[in-house]
C-alpha cells in the first residue's frame, strides 16, 4: 500500500498534464457541436466555445473523475458541458446590457461579431445544448449518476448559483461600501458554484461516496474562492495581452474588489491561505490527488 505520507506533487508534472488534458477536451469541444441549418447560430455557438481558454473546469471535472478510479470517457460529456456553460455565461457577461466588454479570449466578444440578438440566443443554445449533452452523451454511467448531475449542474447555473451571483454583482455596481461578505457571497456564487459543480459532478460520475463528495465539494469551494482573488489581482497587474480581456476594468468601474478592500499582499496572502485548506481538504485521497493539488498551486501562481 501506497503511503499517504508522501508528498504527492513532488513528481508530479502539471504543465504536461495540462496540455495534455487541454488537447483532449479541446477535441472533444470541437466534436460536440456540428454546424447545420441555420448556420449562424451553431457559427456562434462555435466560435464562443472554441476560442481556446484555460479550460479549467473540464479538466478538473475529469481529475476528479479519475481520482475516483473513473475513466475520462466516463465524464467527457460532462466536462464539456462544463465548458458549454462557463462559455455561455461569458457570452451574457459581456453584453451591453451586462458588463458591455469587447474583448474576450483575445478575440472580439461574441455580440461584436454577431449582434446582441444572436449573443444572447447562442448563450441560450450552449445552456440547453449542456444538458442535453450530459443526458444522451454520457456512457457506462449508472442512470441515477446521471441524474444527480443534471440535477447538482442546473442548480449551480441558476439562481442558487451563477444567476444569483451576478445579480448581486450587477446590484453593487458603483456601490462605494461593499461588505467582504458581499463580496464573498458574488464569487461564491458567480465563479465558485460552477467550479464546484465541475469538480463535484466529475467525483459523481466516477462513483465518489458522500463522505469523498464532502472532501472535494471544501476543496473546491476554496479554489473557486481563491480564483476569483487572483482574477481580481491580475485585472491589476496583467495586461491586456496576458488576459485576452480588457485590463484594468474593475479599478475603471470603480468594482469592489479583494484589492480594493484588502490591498494587493493581503489578497495574496487571503489566496495561497484558500489554496493550502483546499489541498488539506485532499489529504484522505493520498498520492492519487496529485493532479488535483497540482491544479490549486496553479491557481494561485497563473499569469491569466
Ligand atoms: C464573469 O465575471 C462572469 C461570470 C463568472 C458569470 C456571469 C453569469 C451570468 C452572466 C449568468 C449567466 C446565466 C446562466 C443561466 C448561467 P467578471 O465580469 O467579474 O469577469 P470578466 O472580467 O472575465 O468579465
Ligand atoms: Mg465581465
Amino acid at each position: 500500500m501506497v503511503s499517504t505520507n508522501n508528498p504527492p506533487s513532488v513528481a508530479f508534472n502539471l504543465k504536461q498534464y495540462l496540455e495534455e488534458q487541454k488537447q483532449v477536451v479541446e477535441t472533444a469541444l470541437e466534436e460536440a457541436i456540428a454546424v447545420v441549418y441555420p448556420e449562424k447560430i451553431y457559427d456562434a455557438m462555435r466560435y464562443s466555445l472554441l476560442a481556446g481558454g484555460k479550460r479549467l473546469r473540464p479538466i478538473l471535472c475529469l481529475s476528479a473523475c479519475n481520482l475516483i478510479g473513473g475513466t475520462t470517457t466516463m465524464a467527457m460529456p460532462s466536462a464539456c458541458a462544463m465548458e458549454m456553460i462557463h462559455t455561455m455565461s461569458l457570452i451574457h457577461d459581456d453584453l451591453p446590457a451586462m458588463d458591455n466588454d469587447d474583448y474576450r479570449r483575445g478575440k472580439l466578444t461574441n455580440h461584436k461579431v454577431y449582434g446582441e440578438d444572436i449573443a444572447i440566443l447562442a448563450g441560450d443554445g450552449l445552456l440547453a445544448y449542456a444538458f442535453e449533452f450530459i443526458a444522451t452523451q454520457t456512457q457506462g454511467v449508472p442512470a441515477e449518476r446521471v441524474l444527480q448531475v443534471i440535477a447538482r449542474l442546473g442548480r449551480a447555473v441558476g439562481a442558487a448559483g451563477l444567476v444569483g451571483g451576478q445579480v448581486v454583482d450587477l446590484e453593487c455596481e458603483g456601490k462605494p461600501d461593499v461588505s467582504v461578505e458581499t463580496l464573498t457571497f458574488i464569487h461564491r456564487h458567480k465563479t465558485g458554484a460552477l467550479l464546484e459543480a465541475s469538480v463535484v459532478c466529475g467525483a459523481i460520475l466516477g462513483g465518489a461516496s458522500d463522505p469523498q463528495l464532502q472532501c472535494l465539494s471544501e476543496y473546491a469551494q476554496n479554489i473557486g474562492l481563491a480564483f476569483q482573488i487572483v482574477d481580481d489581482i491580475l485585472d491589476i497587474t496583467a495586461t491586456q495581452e496576458e488576459l485576452g480581456k480588457t485590463a484594468g476594468k474593475d479599478l475603471l468601474a470603480q468594482k469592489a474588489t479583494y484589492p480594493s478592500l484588502w490591498g494587493l499582499d493581503e489578497s495574496r496572502r487571503q489566496a495561497q491561505q484558500l489554496i493550502d485548506a483546499a489541498k488539506a481538504n485532499l489529504t484522505s485521497f493520498g498520492p492519487a490527488a496529485a493532479p488535483l493539488l497540482s491544479l490549486a498551486d496553479y491557481i494561485v501562481s497563473r499569469s491569466n
